[in-house]
């Protein structure tokens, strides 16, 4: 089992969330072992808060990884000792959490975070102590820009915002897009001016602008103003917990046509007491559940059989960037800084769940992308596009 810990500095209320996704490894929980004989890996994650289900799950990819990497022997001779802190959904913790991993816990690499927003608050702390950093799942063009130790496994914004804009315009037809944008996220506002980009360079027009920040909950003004608007297809680049209240109210206000998202919407929290309103949805990801590749079947099951659960993108992203990292350590044949990130920056067509990963020169994955269709409160496997933006499987309507 894991040697792992999670600070409990601020585990709240919702601590009882985890506690029951987490049961198995919670019961293992043990203080580090003596100096040396670990190797410690940092985690920040929103265990608790506005998007708490993204740090859980991603929390427990890593965790199966982890485990299943010590009880193989673990890497260097050593046993991994993964060390989480919560950053409670919040920008400003997650720089604490950081700095606290870093400076206090000595800690070889970190993985995390989820959201753009904090990737970009911690990374800075990352890059300056040289600690390698890589993000499961922060798709912002701007995170890896933040230095040369900060890498990421995931497909970034720009690719996500023209694949949503192309199925917009091309596998379903509509010429006429509203954008509803969270401008408080560095992830919503990228993705809206990368689909708005491709959107109106291809043949469609953008009919409203609308926005709104993050923790609202009454967003019966800016979709009037769209409904004035009478657009065919509707683009929602945010969060689960504003996304399941926007198109809840979209569908009482009578508009009925698409709404589309990116990764974001991935939460089981989403469509739950709406299941009706969310028919005629989609959204972008990194991975399906129902994909019949057997690596992604064999990972489903093992989560399955561990958590109890189905396991969302940020769940298997969460396992491949732990994977990856170890992986790194194992070419490297050492733990130290400059070694571990240039084996980090080597990474070569790595078979993840989340499609085969090669890190570009940028630090960034250049992978397929999966579109969802929600249908009575099911997440379905609609369409996979290439990285070139090559249509992998038809689209199934
Ligand atoms: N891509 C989002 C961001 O960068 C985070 C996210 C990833 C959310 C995967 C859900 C699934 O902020």
């Amino acid at each position: 089992m894991t040697r792992y810990q999670v600070s409990r500095r601020h585990i709240v209320g919702t601590f009882a969330l985890l506690f029951a996704s987490s049961a198995l490894i919670w019961g293992c929980k043990t203080a580090g072992g003596p100096a040396g004989t670990e190797i410690p890996v940092g985690e920040f994650a929103s265990l608790t808060g506005g998007t708490a289900t993204f740090g859980q799950s991603v929390h427990n990819g890593d965790v199966l990884a982890i485990d299943e990497i010590n009880a193989a022997g673990g890497v260097l001779g050593k046993k991994i000792n993964l060390l989480t802190e919560d950053d409670q959904s919040k920008t400003e913790e997650a720089v604490a959490s950081v700095q606290k991993l870093v400076n206090s816990d000595h800690v070889v690499a970190l993985l995390g975070e989820v959201a753009s927003s904090r990737s970009m608050a911690g990374a800075p702390i990352a890059q300056l102590s040289h600690a390698p950093m890589i993000t499961p799942a922060s798709t912002n063009e701007d995170v890896t820009k933040k230095g040369d130790y900060i890498f990421r496994i995931c497909f970034i914004d720009p690719f996500q915002g023209q694949t949503m804009a192309r199925f917009a315009l091309n596998s379903l037809g509509k010429k006429r897009a509203a954008v509803l944008t969270d401008v408080k996220q560095d992830y919503s506002v990228g993705l809206d001016e990368a689909f708005k980009h491709t959107y109106s360079t291809s043949g469609g027009a953008i009919v409203s602008e609308q926005s709104y920040s993050t923790g609202d909950k009454d967003f019966h003004a800016p979709l009037t103003s769209i409904r004035a608007t009478n657009p065919d297809v509707i683009f929602v680049p945010g969060y689960y917990t504003e996304v399941a209240l926007i198109v809840r109210q979209a569908r009482e206000l009578g508009i009925d046509c698409p709404i589309l998202g990116g990764d974001g919407w991935d939460s089981p929290e989403l469509t739950k007491g709406a299941e009706k309103e969310f028919n005629n949805t989609f959204f972008s990801n990194h991975f399906a559940t129902e994909d019949p590749d057997s690596t992604v079947q064999n990972f489903v099951k093992k989560y399955e059989d561990r958590y109890h659960s189905m396991p969302d993108a940020m769940a298997a992203l969460g396992y491949d960037a732990a994977r990856i990292l170890v992986d790194a350590m194992k070419r490297a044949g050492s733990t130290d800084s400059a070694a571990l990130r240039k084996a980090i920056a080597e990474t070569k067509d790595f078979p993840g769940v989340t499609g085969h990963i090669t890190i570009d020169p940028n630090r960034n994955a250049s992978k397929p992308i999966t579109i969802i269709k929600i249908t009575e409160g099911k997440f379905h496997f609609a369409q996979r596009i290439g990285p070139e933006g090559e249509a992998l499987t038809p689209f199934q309507p």
